[in-house]
């Protein structure tokens, strides 16, 4: 069953762009409420044991190093279906293929720089929401 919690970072391209706070409202408009949120920059280690899962993909080295370029704004969010509706909200990996008024159809320009995360399932929303967030630091 579809947990109501999903994690995600507004990506160091749209920080440097002036895109956080319109990211910020699309997704209070799109219904999700933010339960917990931290502006912080990824040291080499944090970015690569987030993304240790995609180690053997070629982009891997490129995905760290471009994580760690600048600050980050990290969190976790509410709502119904939260993973798929937000998948939805943030539109597809590659900007090029993101529907129309989606956020990375808005605010991204390539897919090594795609401006938002979203937990891909529900399981990785809890795994990565803790990997980020203590308990006493979410509501
Ligand atoms: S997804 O969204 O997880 O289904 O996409 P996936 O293709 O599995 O990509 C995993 C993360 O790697 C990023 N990515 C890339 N970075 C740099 N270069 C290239 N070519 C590239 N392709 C994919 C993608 O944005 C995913 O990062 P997150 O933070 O999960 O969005």
């Amino acid at each position: 069953m579809a947990t109501n919690r999903t994690f995600t970072m507004i990506k160091p391209d749209a920080v440097a762009n002036g895109h956080i706070g319109a990211i910020l409202n699309d997704i209070i408009a799109g219904g999700f409420k933010i339960v917990a949120m931290k502006y912080i920059q990824l040291s080499n280690e944090t970015a690569g044991n987030f993304y240790a899962v995609h180690k053997e993909r070629p982009f891997y080295g490129e995905l760290v190093s471009f994580m760690t370029s600048g600050p980050i704004v990290a969190a976790i969010l509410e709502k119904d279906n939260a993973v798929e509706d937000f998948r939805t909200l943030i539109g597809a990996t590659n900007p090029a293929d993101a529907a129309e008024g989606t956020i990375r159809n808005k605010y991204a320009k390539s897919i090594d720089a795609n401006a938002i995360h979203g937990s891909d399932s529900d399981e990785n929303a809890a795994i990565e929401g803790n990997f980020f967030f203590s308990q006493f630091e979410r509501f």
